[in-house]
């Protein structure tokens, strides 16, 4: 592992077009709960069948409360030392870009700034009439939160299952994939498309690829390099002895 560890550091220390691109496990350590494991479950409902625009049609007091309960969790969290490896890593490769699937705000709070939140942002409401998109940082959001406009219910701003990403932003995360050197993947399963096919741009464009994780996932064999463990050990051992 340490070898490993020390030829994917020499790999990044070369480049100078480095994306990163993370899911729930980035922030698992500091107790976020991932979505396709048990703690992913609330009240026996599984996440992924809450975060839907149908479950927010049906019952949107529900899913409210489910996001009222993600909200007040994430509320008395931080970020850990993989969130702060990254910050680490965009100080020292000149065109480092942090491409995430987590809508927990980890990343910014820990210091990221060239970050691309591709599936939105827990602290953002987003108005289901007028569409404007406001910041509330309020732990409870009640049940029915109204937009200060033109009082439409509102929704969390972050992307549901079964909704398309944000085109522009969608553009920019495939750029960045297409032209990057070196792409770390970071717990992330590499089931939820189209964010697990941007590791597949990164390969196809010519870079190497290295996944962290507890586990294999479905994109372990085409990776250059597979580091099993837990990403607040290893991502901040790569930026270690880095001169
Ligand atoms: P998942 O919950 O599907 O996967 C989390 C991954 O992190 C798994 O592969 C775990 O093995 C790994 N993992 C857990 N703890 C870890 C640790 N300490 N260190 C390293 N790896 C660890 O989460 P995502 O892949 O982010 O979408 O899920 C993708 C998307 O599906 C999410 O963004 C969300 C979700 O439903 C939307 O909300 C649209």
């Amino acid at each position: 592992m340490e070898e490993k560890i020390a030829s994917l550091r020499d790999v990044l220390k070369e480049a100078d077009r480095v994306a990163a691109l993370t899911g729930a496990g980035i922030s698992a350590e500091s107790g976020v709960p991932t979505f396709r494991g048990d703690e992913g479950l609330w009240r026996n409902y599984r996440a992924t069948d809450l975060a839907t625009p149908q479950a927010f049609a049906r019952d949107p007091e529900l899913v409210w409360e489910f996001y009222n309960w993600r909200r007040e969790l994430i509320s008395k969290v931080t970020y850990n030392p993989a969130h702060r490896a990254l910050v680490e890593l965009e100080r020292i490769v000149p065109g480092f870009t942090l491409i995430t699937q987590n809508v927990d705000g980890l990343h910014l709070l820990a210091g990221s700034r060239n970050l691309i939140e591709i599936h939105g942002n827990l602290w953002k409401v987003r108005c289901t009439k007028c569409r404007e998109i406001t910041l509330d940082r309020s732990p409870d959001m009640g049940t029915s939160p109204e937009c200060k406009l033109c009082g439409g219910l509102l929704r969390p701003h972050v992307v549901w299952f079964g909704e398309s990403l944000d085109p522009d932003i969608l553009q920019q995360a495939i750029a960045t994939s297409k032209a990057c050197q070196v792409m770390l993947v970071i717990g992330t399963s590499s089931v939820v498309q189209p964010a697990a096919s941007l590791a597949l741009e990164a390969k196809s464009g010519g870079a190497v690829v290295a996944e962290i994780n507890l586990e294999s996932t479905p994109h372990s064999p085409f990776m250059d390099f597979t580091l099993h463990g837990k990403a607040g050990e290893i991502v901040p051992k790569l930026v270690e002895n880095w001169a």
